[in-house]
């Protein structure tokens, strides 16, 4: 069987999907691309040492060129995926992205209008925190029915990264991670609740929570705690919560109350869950509780990254592309991505204008598009235009951090690096 010939654009996190198709009995890497060129010099080396032949690109013009090449793999800054998915698709590739789909709502429509007009090609969202071992068991348990129709559910993703903030920023003052509003980043806690439901949200209620001395110490404007509560098209309730707050190890977390039971993972074990179900006949309150640790789906290199769910988004993209049916129904497409994303956009726009509901709307039909074809509203300078929204907005006086801030993150990233 002919292999699927990828290649992957960002050589960070990048790696991480490397370092798979390399070993990949379905796909071939083929090409790397990166502008830093000191990453993109490492990862060639790595590359080097399977003894493969790769080609690496400084330009994502010259990549996007590539023709020995049949999908991509996006994992460049986190609020560019969908200019560049756009791109790659209309140059013929199979496109997957990294976490997040897009910046604002504008992008989400052009996305769907790019993806809607190459059915040929498949697009894949790379929402890794869907594919832990819990978190595809409560998929599957959700999917049988075992805990009835969801009534609320919590989603949590608590990663204090100041720690290594220096050596993901850079000290850019311009680094998505410094720029993006709190509730950007909502995928993570967002995310495997819609996978697992396969519901919609569709209205969004967006909260900040104070600014973190510690992050703005370090150059963010951004990277506080946030929350959503977004109400699911059946009427259940989810809050996401998210942010750099304290707590070591950080926080995965899930939670979903149904009408016949719950299920939830531990607090301090991602990887294991408890089940409280109550069965057929079963008198209220009399159900049974289980607590274990799921196996993971098929044969799992579980030694990949994030407790083995880095595995899937790779596996199930290249299966996808190869027609394997089972694989396309666990991969996330563009409209369920877009779901995993933009309430986190309108949370923002929530938040600035005093914790309103705001609509989530169902980029599916056509007709709910143009409402969005020109909403730009969000914290990316690059995207936003005139309708810029300082991440801070909220909090009345804007802050300003100084240089001498990134020129001392700087000089601690360059330090680290030199080991
Ligand atoms: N799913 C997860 O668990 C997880 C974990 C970490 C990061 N991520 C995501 O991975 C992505 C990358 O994050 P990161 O941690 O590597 O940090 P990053 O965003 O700083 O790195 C992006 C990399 O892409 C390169 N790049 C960006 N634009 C480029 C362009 N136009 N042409 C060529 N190269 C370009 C940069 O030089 C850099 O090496 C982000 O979207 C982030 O959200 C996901």
């Amino acid at each position: 069987m002919k292999k699927v010939r990828v290649g992957v654009m960002g050589a960070g996190r990048g790696m991480a999907m490397i370092n798979q198709l390399m070993n990949s009995e379905d796909a071939e890497l083929v090409a790397i691309c990166d502008f830093y060129a000191p990453i993109l010099e490492q990862a060639r080396q790595e590359v080097e040492k399977h003894n493969l032949n790769v080609k690496t690109f400084a330009t994502f013009d010259e990549f996007v060129q590539y023709k020995d090449m049949d999908a991509v793999v996006l994992a460049n800054y986190a609020d560019e995926h969908a200019p560049f998915a756009i791109r790659c698709l209309d140059a013929g590739f199979h496109v997957m992205t990294e976490v997040l789909t897009c910046a604002n709502m504008k992008q989400a429509v052009e996305l769907i209008e790019c993806v809607e007009r190459h059915p040929d090609l498949v697009y894949a969202y790379a929402e890794n925190y869907c594919y832990f071992n819990t978190t595809a068991e409560m998929r599957r348990l959700y999917q049988q029915g075992k805990i009835g129709e969801i009534v609320h559910a919590e989603g949590e993703y608590v990663h204090d990264c100041s720690s290594i903030w220096p050596q993901i920023t850079y000290g850019q003052r311009n680094h998505w991670r410094n720029c993006t509003a709190a509730n950007f980043y909502c995928t993570h806690s967002l995310g495997p609740i819609v996978h697992v439901t396969g519901l919609r949200p569709v209205q969004v209620v967006g909260t900040q929570s104070i600014v973190l001395p510690y992050m703005s110490a370090l150059g963010t404007h951004g990277g506080t705690g946030a929350m959503e509560i977004v109400t699911l098209e059946n009427g259940a309730v989810v809050k996401s919560l998210h942010g750099d707050m304290k707590r070591e190890p950080g926080s995965v977390n899930y939670e979903f109350y149904g009408t016949k039971g719950s299920m939830e993972t531990n607090r301090w074990d991602l990887y294991e869950m408890k089940t409280y179900i109550e069965g057929e006949g079963c008198p209220n309150c009399k159900g049974e509780l289980t607590t274990y640790k799921p196996g993971f789906v098929g044969d799992v290199d579980t030694e990949a990254g994030h407790g083995g769910s880095d595995y899937y988004t790779v596996y199930y993209f290249v299966r996808t592309i190869l027609g394997d049916e089972e694989a396309r129904k666990e991969s996330i497409g563009v409209y369920e991505a877009v779901d995993m994303c933009i309430p986190g956009i309108l949370a923002f726009k929530s938040v600035n204008n005093g914790n309103i509901p705001i609509k989530v709307p169902n980029l599916r039909n056509k007709e709910e598009r143009d409402a969005y074809r020109n909403d730009t509203y969000c914290a990316s300078k690059a995207w936003a235009g005139d309708q810029y929204h300082h991440p801070q907005e909220a909090y009345g006086e804007l802050p300003y951090i100084p240089d001498e801030v990134y020129d001392r993150v700087k000089e601690k990233w360059e330090k680290d690096e030199q080991g």
